[in-house]
């Protein structure tokens, strides 16, 4: 009864929004070094530069002109420069997480830091930092979970060739994962290929020019072949590699029992599984394709391609899960509240963080349980956190019962879904596990670690690391393989 024995308890990262030395060691620009910090009121911003040399803005969901080319403004702050600094932190860091005796620690490789264009030039600089990221974890037993695309893509990829919808992409990329494959082959196992896929839409996530269903599309068939031939090719570097692929899952309820919003919830929850049928069934599935018709999207595919995905299937699904949301067919007579990259319907049974996150710790289970059911593989809860204010006490400490309260009723709803429903659940990375830049809204003030960070939201800090109350927290549940709560 409850976690298995080898259950991989650990944290979750980002490149972008934890690594900084954003141009140390080789290191290329990323799209993400061009987007600036914001807030809840304030979007974080885009900075170009024109055909015609002009240099504007546009918010993330905007589309870029044709031919605009990052820029990095020395008038703007751009969190990702410094971010919490593990680059040279890194040792530290992870000291402090086998501290709190974790199994695993997911981050990602940043592809601008491996090829600094995303071309096929090498950095040796990139690929000795994260093998010596690698040992240091390695030295305390803890096994790295490697996402290969969190959220970026080397700007030049982005300005040159209009990121994923070009499908040259698609073997540059290829290119970035045999380098990184053959090079940590015993030394990583675990591996993710794209991470939220679900949410890939922006130009800074994926360098598209363009917001329009057309390019988004025809980018997300080039992240599935791709992520199909890294799967494959993966298998064949080291057929023990566990690959899977990642989601952000967000289960949608009906409103109310009116079969209308019944359909509303239903298609709701379809646009996610529909990433996650392709990388696990192997197939673009039937309400998709009608809506491709409908919509009058074409999907420009190379011969083979389809058979490739079949083929490339993943071995696990790795997905975050912070909130639930409400459907309706009615959305005038809803509230709206924050939601995580989409905007989410007030649930009344529910409560919401400060950014407005439902708190929906039974929506865990239900989403662990109803996607086993689904698709029977292994699940990987790679994402799950409160993101809050933490205060420091006047004697310096930081007592986080909120999180404390947060993570326990998520763990009990894992440990539920294993013992009651079945599910082959193999590990859990709670997000942000030491204070990391805020993705959606560049802030530092939203929190999610056990571990606080001395850095505020125009990059003034000391970056030194401090142990909160969830540490000493989440360390006894690791410990206790769950069952102290
Ligand atoms: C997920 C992303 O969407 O949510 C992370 O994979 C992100 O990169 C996390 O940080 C939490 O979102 P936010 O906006 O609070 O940082």
């Amino acid at each position: 009864m409850g976690f298995p024995e080898n259950f991989l308890w650990g944290g979750a990262t980002a490149a972008n929004q934890y690594e900084g030395g954003y141009l140390s060691g080789g290191k290329g620009l990323s799209t993400l070094d061009a987007i600036t910090g914001g807030s809840k009121e304030h979007p974080r911003m885009i900075t170009y530069k024109t055909k015609e040399g002009k240099i504007e803005q546009v918010t993330r969901e905007q589309s870029l002109p044709e031919g605009a080319t990052g820029y990095i403004d020395p008038n703007q702050y751009y969190p990702s420069h410094v971010a919490t600094d593990f680059y040279h932190h890194y040792k530290e860091d992870i000291a402090l997480f086998a501290e709190m005796g974790f199994k695993c620690f997911r981050l990602s490789i940043s592809w601008a830091r491996i090829c600094p264009k995303g071309t096929k030039e090498v950095n040796e600089e990139g690929l000795q930092f994260y093998q010596d990221v690698f040992d240091e974890c390695l030295k305390y037993g803890i096994e790295p979970v490697v996402t290969m695309n969190h959220f970026d893509i080397p700007m030049y990829l982005a300005d040159e060739y209009d990121g994923w919808t070009n499908r040259k992409v698609i073997d540059y990329f290829l290119f970035f994962c045999e380098t990184v494959f053959k090079r940590y082959k015993d030394k990583v196992k675990y591996w993710m290929t794209f991470n939220e896929i679900n949410f890939l839409r922006s130009w800074t996530q994926i360098g598209i020019h363009s917001s329009e269903s057309q390019s988004r599309y025809q980018a997300a068939h080039h992240l599935f072949v791709a992520s199909a031939k890294a799967v494959e090719l993966g298998h064949q570097i080291n057929p023990d590699f566990q690959i899977g692929m990642m989601v952000a899952y967000i289960p949608s309820y009906p409103m109310t029992s009116n079969p209308e919003d019944v359909l509303a919830a239903m298609e709701f929850n379809r646009e996610q599984e529909f990433y996650i049928d392709v990388q696990v069934k192997g197939y673009y599935p039937a309400h998709k394709l009608k809506q491709f018709e409908r919509e009058d999207v074409t999907i420009v595919k190379e011969a083979g391609d389809d058979e490739l995905i079949a083929r490339g299937t993943v071995d696990y699904i790795g997905f975050s899960y912070y909130m639930s949301t409400a459907s309706t067919a009615n959305p005038e007579n809803v509230k709206y509240v924050g939601g995580n990259q989409v905007p989410a319907v007030k649930n009344p049974y529910l409560t919401e963080s400060e950014w407005g996150w439902a708190i929906d710790p039974l929506g865990l289970r239900i989403s662990l349980a109803s996607l086993y059911d689904r698709y029977n593989i292994p699940l990987f809860v790679v994402e799950n956190g409160f993101g809050a204010v933490d205060q420091l006490t006047e004697d310096g400490k930081i007592i986080d019962d909120y999180r404390i309260d947060y993570f326990s009723k998520h763990i009990k709803c894992m440990k539920d879904a294993i013992e009651l429903d079945g599910v082959d659940l193999i590990g859990y990375t709670p997000w942000g596990c030491i204070d990391i830049v805020s993705a959606g809204t560049g802030e530092m003030k939203k929190r999610y670690g056990f571990i606080y960070v001395d850095m505020d939201d125009e990059g003034n800090g000391t970056l030194d690391r401090k142990k909160k109350k969830s540490f000493d927290w989440y360390k006894n549940v690791i410990a206790s393989n769950g069952e102290q709560l």
